[in-house]
């Protein structure tokens, strides 16, 4: 990463306290296009995601700032729990915060402790879920048109089996097992494409699919090299979180907030939501940036995201130690054509308060992360934003 790419304002780098100068050094050192990228940890490939972190950017800001002894790393947008394994990773307590519970449900179980004998609880599942021709199918709407009636009756059958189990670190596992088969038992395309096309999926294929993912599931938590330390995830809406909702004080934020009119998570896990019993539009009222806010009566402007991130900055002060960092990877929206910088704005916000801005740094987005909805808005960079919380103020 040359110096150029590299923006550095509000203060003078001399007039940086002398552990930021050091912090700076190192992220002007990083290559932030990651071209050599690190293997991923087979936890990471667990359930899919959208617009999750390549976990090279956690890792990177973990391994550059500190985090001080008896305080957490918070990611109040924790979405599949990519900074949370880092924190772990690296023996560290960690929080994360996200309005989707499939979000928190994938979070809670990548950085929980491996459940006894999981593959063999889904033999079990399996072999009495398919003794069951005629389980509770629920009454979702548009079922018909995203799911075969076998596939209906496999997946009711496996839910009936989980819900029955008293063990909430095996529920977790199983119904992340579950939820990671959705669309591909279900007539949608992809993860990617929200169109319902005829599959080759039956009733056996159901039962298949989950049992791998079961394997899948257990290889990926025994690989584990580290210890799981205490990480608490709270399935909220960031924005209505108080500070007494956190187990304690946090040392370092590493977060990728949602932005305006870029991706729908609640509609990537539409039918996740459903199935599990969650309701996906109540999700979708309270997600920040979901386009369907910006294509209605009264939509969305930038002027909501503003009034977000002064939540979130809020509660961020009110639960970070002086000198703690923060750490914000966040692209540019298009809100009906205009382009909104978005780390423009947390910076702007967060030097209104008690941070500076020790770095803001632009890097390419890989062309392979996709999305349903990246393309329409051109998104070709993002920017890290590292900010630091001032003392006394
Ligand atoms: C860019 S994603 C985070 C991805 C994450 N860094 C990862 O590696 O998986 C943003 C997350 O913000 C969550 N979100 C949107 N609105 C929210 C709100 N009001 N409160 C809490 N989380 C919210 C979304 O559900 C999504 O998981």
């Amino acid at each position: 990463m040359t110096e150029k790419a590299v923006r550095v304002t509000t203060r003078e780098r001399d007039s940086f306290p002398s552990d930021a100068k050091n912090v700076l050094e190192q992220l002007l050192a990083t290559d932030w296009s990651f071209a050599e990228r690190a293997k991923a940890p087979l936890i990471e490939s667990i359930h899919p995601y959208p617009a999750k972190f390549i976990g090279d950017i956690p890792r990177a800001l973990l391994d550059i700032l500190p985090v001080p002894e008896g305080t957490s790393v918070l990611d109040p947008f924790v979405g599949s729990g990519t900074t949370l394994v880092e924190a772990q990773r690296r023996g560290l307590p960690c929080v994360g915060i996200d309005l989707n519970p499939i979000a928190c449900l994938i979070s809670r179980v990548k950085t929980g402790a491996e459940p006894d004998k999981l593959q063999e609880m889904a033999a079990a599942i399996v072999s009495r879920a398919r003794a069951n021709k005629t389980p509770d199918r629920r009454a979702i709407p548009n079922l018909d048109h995203w799911f075969k009636v076998e596939v209906q009756t496999a997946v009711a059958a496996i839910l009936e089996e989980i819900r029955d189990l008293e063990d909430d670190g095996i529920k977790d596992a199983l119904n992340l097992c579950l939820s990671s088969i959705i669309v591909r038992v279900s007539n949608q395309d992809s993860d990617t494409r929200y169109a319902a096309v005829d599959k080759a999926v039956t009733w056996d294929g159901v039962f298949d699919a989950f049992t791998a993912a079961a394997n899948k599931l257990q290889i990926a938590m025994a690989s584990r090299s580290w210890t799981q330390t205490s990480a608490h995830v709270l399935n909220k809406n960031t924005l209505e979180v108080q500070p007494t909702d956190l187990p304690g004080k946090v040392g370092l934020v590493v977060t990728s907030p949602p932005y305006p009119n870029a991706y729908e998570y609640w509609l990537y896990h539409k039918y996740r939501m459903w199935w599990l019993g969650y309701d996906p539009i109540e999700v979708k009222k309270q997600e920040i940036g979901a386009r369907a806010h910006f294509f209605k009566t009264n939509h969305h402007t930038e002027e909501n995201f503003w009034e977000q991130m002064r939540g979130t900055l809020k509660l961020i002060d009110s639960v970070m130690v002086a000198d703690g960092y923060a750490c914000f990877v966040i692209g540019r929206s298009k809100i009906h054509g205009v382009v909104v910088d978005n780390a423009a704005i947390i910076r702007s916000i967060a030097e209104s308060m008690n941070f500076h801005c020790v770095a803001q740094i632009e890097r390419v987005i890989s062309a392979s992360r996709k999305s349903f909805n990246l393309a329409h808005a051109n998104i070709k960079t993002e920017t890290v934003l590292v900010l630091q919380k001032m003392q006394g103020r």
